[in-house]
């Protein structure tokens, strides 16, 4: 029987945990879950990413220049979507919602045609390429395609207490460690004789103190509104990427009991731009382009913005990492720099790692 430690208490490490409290073969004896940050604290770090996202499922086409991380990350993502469908239907608590989803797009690269891997009929529900009459003035291409929406704090904490009960129900000892780690080896003072270590970490710095060079921030800022309760973006999330490259989205917050629903108005996407600190530039330019594209959204003639929000996408030069490492320490599942898509990636990623765990362990008994 097995002691499973797990890096990193997000929407990764998270799904990790709860993927495996669920299969059949890899349940463990004891699970330690070590974070500096869990869900629920406050105030919330900038640097627990996860408690920052809108959050949405928004698919895109590979790209030219990134196609074998884009078709494994996009993989992740069907998998995920059918996971989330699954999870709207049982757990009202988790607050994923299925809705409608539009791309408005002013100046679309070449691999937006609707035909593309990854963004095309046969690969998403309900994907069409809207007719040119149907588009808002100065937007080239248009997509709907069916998808969700969830509150990223609130799905986090339904996230752990699954955890907790699936613990109990199979008796697996559970220990959830707030603490910070500056190496390797602290892990195995805390977790003595563990079998593999999931590194959920997000970002590629903090371990030893240092970085996966590989690995960089990109800055969010969002909006939090309280609005109107029943437009039709109650059950539809649209992005809008301009002419000058500016990105312009709503995202429902869903609630448990639906009532009082908040929606996020965002965002930049600052590459290595690390300032905690909200812009009242940044939030001007959104509120412009908001009143435009959103303006059903206003109270009156204006937003009425509840919380300006500032985080840090863990972004990966080449795309995310999932990989076994057999370090002298011992077996590593490394899961982290997931940027804009750690929900929309998360159990498909989870899937993934544990894949991984499975063959190593197999190979192991050889
Ligand atoms: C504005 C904004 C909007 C977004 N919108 C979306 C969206 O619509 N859809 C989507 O899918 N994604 C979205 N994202 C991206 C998403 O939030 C991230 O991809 C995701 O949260 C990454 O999760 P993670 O678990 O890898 O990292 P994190 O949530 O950052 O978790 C990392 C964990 O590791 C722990 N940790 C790290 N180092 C150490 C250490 N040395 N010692 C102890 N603990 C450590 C941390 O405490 C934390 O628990 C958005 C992000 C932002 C900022
Ligand atoms: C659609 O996307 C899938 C991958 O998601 C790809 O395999 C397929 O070739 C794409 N094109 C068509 C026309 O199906
Ligand atoms: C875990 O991943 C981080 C990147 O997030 C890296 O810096 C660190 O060295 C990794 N830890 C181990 C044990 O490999
Ligand atoms: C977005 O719009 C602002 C002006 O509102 C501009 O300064 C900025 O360069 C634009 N582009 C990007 C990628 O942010």
């Amino acid at each position: 029987m097995s002691i499973v430690a797990i890096l990193g208490s997000g929407v990764i490490g998270l799904s990790t945990a709860y993927e495996l409290l669920l299969s059949q073969d890899l349940c463990p004896k004891e699970l330690h879950i070590i974070a500096q940050h869990f869900p629920g604290e406050h105030p919330t770090s900038h640097e627990y990413t996860s408690a920052w996202a809108g959050a949405h499922f928004r698919p895109f086409p590979h790209r030219p220049e990134t196609y074998e991380s884009d078709a494994r990350e996009s993989r992740y993502t069907r998998v995920t979507y059918k996971w989330m469908k699954d999870i709207a239907a049982r757990f009202p608590e988790s607050t994923v919602r299925l809705m409608q989803g539009i791309d408005f797009l002013e100046d679309p690269p070449q691999e937006y045609d609707g035909d593309s891997p990854g963004f095309n009929s046969t690969s998403l529900d309900g994907f069409q390429k809207l007719p040119q009459a149907a588009l808002p003035r100065g937007v080239r291409a248009g997509f709907k395609y069916n998808t969700y929406c969830l509150n990223a704090p609130e799905y986090l904490g339904f996230l752990q207490d699954q955890v907790k009960q699936l613990c109990e129900s199979r008796g697996v000892r559970l220990f959830l460690r707030r603490m910070t780690l500056r190496s390797l080896s602290q892990v195995h003072d805390i977790c003595i004789g563990f079998s593999v270590l999931f590194n959920c970490s997000g970002k590629g710095l903090q371990f030893d103190g240092s970085y996966d060079p590989m690995c960089y921030a990109i800055r969010g800022q969002t909006l939090l509104l309280n609005a109107p309760q029943n437009t039709k973006y109650a059950s539809l999330t649209v992005t809008t990427q301009d002419k000058n490259g500016n990105w312009t989205f709503v995202i429902k917050r869903p609630t448990k009991d639906g009532q009082n629903e908040q929606y996020i108005l965002g965002g930049t996407k600052q590459a290595n731009d690390n300032s905690v600190i909200p812009r009242d530039a940044d939030s001007r330019a959104i509120l412009k382009r908001g009143r435009i594209l959103y303006p059903e959204l206003m109270k009156g003639n204006e937003f009425s913005v509840a919380l300006v929000n500032v985080g840090f996408r863990p972004a990966r030069k080449g795309g995310s990492r999932v990989e076994l490492e057999r370090s002298i320490h011992g077996p590593v599942i490394h899961s982290y720099g997931f940027g804009g898509m750690g929900f929309e990636t998360s159990l498909g990623v989870a899937a993934h790692s544990l894949r991984l765990y499975r063959e190593f362990i197999g190979r192991a008994k050889l």
